[in-house]
């Protein structure tokens, strides 16, 4: 972000310069990639400071410390929790430790924002809420697709009632060949499963968030594994991932049952044989239709069929943009209490369609969401 304009750079030293408040002190566990798209975003907030990282990887933890200017580093969060006592804790680790130190941070009064998913599965997500009530602290889920242009637009035209009552809406986070080549996003026993958990999260939350947020009651789908445990000489872009660590599913298929009858499918895969990448949702509701990219509904009017595109939704798209709104969300709502557009219960919810579909393919039959 502050890379991008000069005049938003020196405008944000301005105000940091003015900025006589106290400031919001903040500690990172997990210091590896996405650590620093969270620190990108909160070194342009002059309210924030970032005070201490957390890494069981000395390397990770020395190139966050020189890259930030963050001096306090830690190989045990538990340590730095009692030693630091900061206001709120980002935890950027694995999927398999998310529980642990969000439930430890706010079991010693930090606020917590965990990145998605929420965490291994619901028990895990009902300890981290049941820890934030208990210590009535905010506890937010990491999910930025709801503050996308496309995802407002759509909501707005939602709430609008231009759509009626949404019956189905089809989810896809689908890569032609791109198992990640870095972190433990190929081991089950880590990150709880592959592409569903890891990338179909996304198009879950802001299909979700979209719909208004029903409750998933039951579940059906399955899963496969036919490339990532194998080696590939296949070019591509993402080569060279550890397939002999690779226990997760190449490809999710399945369905949610909501409260309301409406269908959430989701199609989820890290290598899937399809023309190319697809990131997106379209959905079909009684009065009106749509779809997230290109942002579009389809309705009737007037006795006619109509497609339309909106000329402008919002020029905040990139991932690095939607960073800062996540993590200024949370932070407002830890300061001034305002609401929370993603807290533990959106993060629970959808950690039940995912653990649903998992369920349901082990089962192989359809599985009930409690
Ligand atoms: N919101 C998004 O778009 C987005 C994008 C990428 C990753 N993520 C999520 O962020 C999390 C981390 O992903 P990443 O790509 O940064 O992975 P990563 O492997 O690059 O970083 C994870 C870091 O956590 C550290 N770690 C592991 N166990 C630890 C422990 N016990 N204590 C302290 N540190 C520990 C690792 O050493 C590593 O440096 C995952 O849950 C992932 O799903 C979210």
């Amino acid at each position: 972000m502050a890379e991008k304009s000069v005049g938003t750079q020196s405008l944000g030293i301005k105000v940091e310069q003015a900025y006589k408040g106290k400031k919001f002190r903040v500690a990172f566990i997990g210091c590896g990639g996405i650590s620093h798209t969270h620190m990108a975003a909160l070194a342009t907030m002059p309210d924030v400071e970032v005070v201490a990282g957390v890494d069981i990887d000395p390397v990770r933890l020395k190139v966050f410390g020189d890259k930030w200017g963050v001096t306090k580093l830690y190989k045990d969060w538990k340590k730095m929790l009692k030693e630091i006592k900061p206001d709120g804790v980002s935890v950027c680790t694995p999927n398999g430790v998310h529980a642990a130190p969000a439930i430890d941070a706010l079991n010693a009064g930090c606020h917590v924002i965990g990145e998605k998913p929420m965490a291994m599965n619901p028990a895990e997500c009902e300890r981290m809420i049941a820890a934030a009530k208990k210590n009535k602290r905010k506890l937010a889920t990491g999910f930025q697709y709801r503050y996308h242009p496309n995802t407002q637009f759509l909501k707005r035209m939602r709430d609008a009632g231009e759509f009626g009552d949404l019956m189905f809406v089809k989810c896809q986070a689908l890569r032609r060949r791109g198992i990640p080549n870095w972190g433990v996003f190929g081991q089950k026993k880590l990150q709880g499963g592959g592409p569903m958990i890891d990338i179909g999260v996304h198009c879950i939350e802001m299909a979700h968030y979209f719909m208004g947020s029903p409750k998933p009651v039951a579940a059906s789908g399955n899963i496969w594994t036919y490339m990532g445990n194998k080696p590939s000489k296949v070019v591509s872009g993402w080569p060279n991932w550890d397939y002999k660590t690779y226990t997760v599913e190449d490809l999710a298929i399945g369905q949610i049952r909501f409260n309301t009858g409406a269908i959430l499918q989701i199609e989820a895969s890290f290598v899937a044989h399809i023309e190319k990448d697809i990131w997106n949702f379209s959905f079909m509701g009684t009065k009106g239709g749509g779809q997230w990219d290109p942002p579009m509904t389809f309705t009737d009017r007037a006795d006619t069929m109509i497609n339309s595109s909106p000329f402008f939704v919002g020029d905040q798209a990139s991932f690095d943009a939607l960073f800062p709104m996540k993590l200024r969300n949370w932070i407002d709502a830890c300061t001034k209490n305002t609401p929370l557009e993603a807290p533990g219960e959106a993060g629970l919810a959808v950690q039940k369609m995912l653990d649903g579909v998992y369920r349901s393919a082990a089962a192989k039959k359809e599985v009930v969401i409690k």
